[in-house]
């Protein structure tokens, strides 16, 4: 439909792989990286809450402020391209101001609104129960931003831009660093997780996977 065949995007996906070292000489084009981060934007999420902010950080002496409490990315921190911290929103209960400005942007307004909203608390609180504690709620946030997350990583393969995700960090001091250096105010984001995007320094030898087998189960 849109002249990529199901073989070139295979392709992209066999290619893509979680990559340590980047070549500290290429850098990804503006143009590109605007691709990307527009790949994120256009991501779907759970009833259209979009909770994420994507903050790019290119400035070298906070990233090796992050370097010591980032095991997971000692080898990328500094050489990659480009480092996305992806933020994501707090108590973005049914009945907070968050939702609602969202649905504000989609002309739902009036009567339709609160039917909207009582909805959401359905679902919130008996259907997914995320209302329990401000971590459930937050990680359902969290759950939305991993999706903008793939597909960035999978839009980058697709141009030849390699990329990692990175969980490899302590949560509590790479918050506490973005917060001192201003990133964000705490009340409203925590961080969700990161990824890093450049171009691969050397070859990366083939993924392994599960057989199909054991990964789909189908039920006729
Ligand atoms: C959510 C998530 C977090 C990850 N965190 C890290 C990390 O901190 N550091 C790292 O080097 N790789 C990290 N990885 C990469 C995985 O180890 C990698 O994707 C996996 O081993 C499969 O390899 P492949 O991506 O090359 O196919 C992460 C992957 C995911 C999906």
């Amino acid at each position: 439909m849109f002249g990529i065949t199901k073989e070139q995007f295979l392709k992209a996906f066999q290619y893509r792989s979680a990559t340590r070292a980047y070549d500290p000489e290429k850098k990804i084009s503006q143009e590109d990286f605007d691709y990307i981060l527009e790949l994120g934007r256009l991501s779907p999420s759970s009833v259209g809450s979009e909770p994420w902010q994507f903050v790019v950080i290119q400035n070298p002496e906070l990233r090796l402020k992050l370097k010591p409490v980032s095991w997971g990315m000692q080898t990328q921190v500094e050489d990659c391209s480009h480092l996305v911290v992806f933020l994501a929103k707090k108590n973005a209960r049914w009945d907070s101001a968050f939702l609602r400005q969202g649905l504000g942007r989609r002309n739902i307004t009036g009567e339709q609104m609160e039917q909207v909203i009582e909805k959401y608390k359905s679902f919130q609180e008996q259907d997914i129960k995320v209302t329990e504690s401000e971590r459930a709620l937050f990680d359902w946030c969290s759950k939305q931003t991993y999706i903008a997350l793939g597909n960035m990583m999978t839009g980058a393969a697709v141009i030849g831009i390699d990329s990692c995700p990175i969980e490899g960090f302590n949560y509590e001091a790479v918050n506490q660093i973005l917060v001192e250096a201003g990133v964000f105010n705490p009340e409203e984001w925590g961080v969700s997780v990161m990824a890093t995007f450049g171009y691969r320094a050397k070859e990366i030898t083939r993924k392994s996977r599960k057989p199909i087998e054991e990964v789909v189960k189908w039920i006729k």
